[in-house]
């Protein structure tokens, strides 16, 4: 499984990279404005951090602002994948940037069928958001798992991002389905470390190790 990070928070997007961890990155508006800096300089910089894909959300709602500002956007670095909404206009705009070359990350998916959609019009990746759907009382993991069903009975070139992942299990279970990639908000990633056996034992084998040799 592939790990991007989902953030445009350029501190935390070195200290993961650091580790070897981040395939990918993945942005969106409100986490774009959460950094209060230029959109286009933040992508930039990411872009020295990251060597994989790094995607970058369209804000226009008309398939021909979304093709402009897709291209704009893509003439930043050649690892920019664009994201565009889930809708009939970002569908047109899907159909004619991949036909120009250019890679979007289709988003907003939470339906098989808005995935199956996404994949014919040419959308490298999909991006069903399984939090999102947990949130109004309905298993986005079970999404996901159509969604992997669907597209495994055909030969599209799209692979599935896990997105809106709220803690380490949406991780695990959709690792466990075979997900190409999740994207992972960066205090979920710490929590992928974490077990308190990890700490009892390492803190028992330093006071052993004390106790016989430092005393
Ligand atoms: C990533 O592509 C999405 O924008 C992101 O995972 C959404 O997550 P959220 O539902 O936690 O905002």
């Amino acid at each position: 499984m592939k790990f991007f990070l989902d953030t445009a928070n350029v501190e935390k997007i070195r200290y993961f990279a650091d580790m070897g961890l981040v395939d990918g990155v993945t942005t969106n508006p409100s986490l774009i404005a959460k950094e209060g800096r230029d959109f286009k300089e933040v992508i930039d910089e990411i872009t020295r951090i990251v060597d994989g894909p790094i995607s970058a959300e369209v804000v226009s709602t008309e398939s021909v602002g979304m093709v402009e500002e897709a291209l704009e956007l893509a003439r930043i670095h050649e690892n920019i994948v664009i994201k565009i909404p889930m809708t009939k206009e970002g569908i047109k705009a899907t159909h004619q940037l991949a036909s120009e070359g250019v890679r979007v990350n289709m988003t907003l998916i939470f339906s098989p069928s808005q995935a199956l959609l996404a994949a014919k019009a040419g959308a490298r990746y999909v991006s069903p958001f399984i939090g999102r759907l947990d949130d109004i009382s309905t298993d986005g993991l079970d999404m996901v798992s159509d969604i992997r069903a669907v597209l495994d009975n055909y030969d599209f070139e799209c692979e599935i991002i896990a997105a809106s992942i709220r803690h380490p299990l949406h991780v695990i279970e959709a690792a466990k389905m075979g997900v190409d990639i999740a994207t992972i908000p960066p205090d979920v990633m710490d929590k992928l470390f974490n077990h308190p056996l990890t700490d009892i034992g390492l803190d028992k084998f330093l006071r052993d190790w004390e106790n016989a040799f430092k005393k």
